[in-house]
């Protein structure tokens, strides 16, 4: 089989924090300090994900909003790497919604698996808007990185964003440039080591 491997390259972040003297006392606007970052994949299992999430989209019960979305996720601790779709499920109330991402993981959770390695998401019929249109909302980030924290291979994980781009098959994301400063309950492992990196 060919070997579709290939080298995402995450862009170095970096934002110095702004520190304003107030008569109240400082202000700190902080920065984000992230290096360089490269994580393989193997293309063909990108593809495969981001196909899953699209088709997946076409379960959503999206009855309110008429806004389809799918997601489609690989779990580190699982042995097989099998491929985990879920869809959003809407409810009357709205509050009780479950958005596309958190559906899938709680598909794989129910299966036992905790570790995240990597979520492909599609918007589906709304491929041509703009980013911030298609990418995941604050609640399944945060819920994203919890499980991406517990996987021993944190670093590896990626997020995939479909798009109808032309010639374009996704955007990528690592959870640290998804969710800077995300809420963290202190899960065991989770490496912390880029907050909070003052400038001097
Ligand atoms: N939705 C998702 O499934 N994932 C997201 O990240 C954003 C929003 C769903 C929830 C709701 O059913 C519909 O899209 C409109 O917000």
């Amino acid at each position: 089989m060919r070997d579709s491997s290939i080298t995402i390259i995450l862009p170095q972040v970096a934002i110095a924090d702004s520190i304003i003297e107030s008569p109240a006392g400082r202000i700190i606007v902080p920065g984000h300090h992230l290096p360089e970052k490269r994580v393989n994949i193997d293309a063909a299992l990108a593809q495969q994900l981001l196909t899953a999430a699209r088709a997946t989209a076409a379960n959503a019960h999206a009855p309110y909003s008429n806004f389809h979305v799918g997601a489609a996720v690989v779990m580190a601790d699982d042995p097989e790497r099998r491929i985990i779709t879920g869809a959003n499920v809407e409810n009357g109330s709205y509050g009780a919604t479950i958005c596309a991402e958190r559906s899938a993981l709680a598909a794989a959770s129910s299966l036992g698996f905790r570790a995240l390695r990597y979520l492909a998401l599609s918007t589906a019929d709304s491929l041509t808007s703009p980013l911030c249109d298609r990418s995941p909302c604050g609640i399944c980030r945060q819920t994203i990185r919890e499980f991406i924290a517990r996987s021993s291979d944190a670093s590896e994980a990626l997020i995939l964003v479909d798009t109808a781009e032309p010639g374009t098959l996704c955007e990528a994301f690592d959870i640290d440039r998804l969710l800077p400063y995300g809420f963290n309950f202190a899960p065991p492992g989770i490496d912390r080591s880029y907050e909070r990196v003052l400038t001097s």
